[in-house]
């Protein structure tokens, strides 16, 4: 089975998620409720920016589990939609031993006027067929 963890301060990010996790048959969990590492499947991991960073309870996800040698496709969501939380994940990931197989990320809503409607319908879009090309690839 894959699985689909995720961190959303304001929920752009979740939805992001739910859109990956139905393309995948599974449920999006939040990292916060979230009892320690699943030991099978692929691993999607996403996050909202935060200061150029995914969320705190997020980075302490990658920090407290053992992900040497596990396969881990990113996701994000950011006011600039330039993906630096994806690129902050990956590098952690890459130094914990990981094996990043691939990235997605989108603008997302921030500060209640700024990217309004984000992520839209075509980023959704993006993001299940990037669940959906993860598999093909890596399942
Ligand atoms: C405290 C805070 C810090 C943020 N920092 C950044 C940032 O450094 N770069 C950026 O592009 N967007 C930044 N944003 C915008 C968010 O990344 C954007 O709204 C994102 O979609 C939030 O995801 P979420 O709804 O899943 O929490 C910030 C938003 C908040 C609330």
């Amino acid at each position: 089975m894959n699985h689909v963890l995720y961190y959303s301060m304001t929920g752009n990010t979740k939805k992001m998620a739910a859109a990956i996790a139905a393309e995948l048959g599974v449920e999006a969990r939040d990292v916060r409720k979230a009892t320690g590492l699943p030991q099978d499947g692929l691993l999607f991991i996403g996050s909202g920016c935060y200061g150029d960073k995914p969320g705190e309870d997020l980075a302490k996800f990658l920090a407290n589990n053992d992900l040497a040698g596990r396969k881990v496709a990113l996701f994000g969501t950011s006011g600039a939609g330039a993906g630096k939380e994806v690129e902050s994940m990956a590098a952690t990931l890459k130094s914990k031993g990981a094996v990043v197989v691939g990235s997605y990320h989108s603008k997302g809503k921030a500060f209640v006027i700024v990217n309004l409607g984000h992520p839209n319908k075509d980023e959704l879009d993006g993001a299940r067929r990037f669940a959906r090309e993860m598999v093909t690839q890596n399942g």
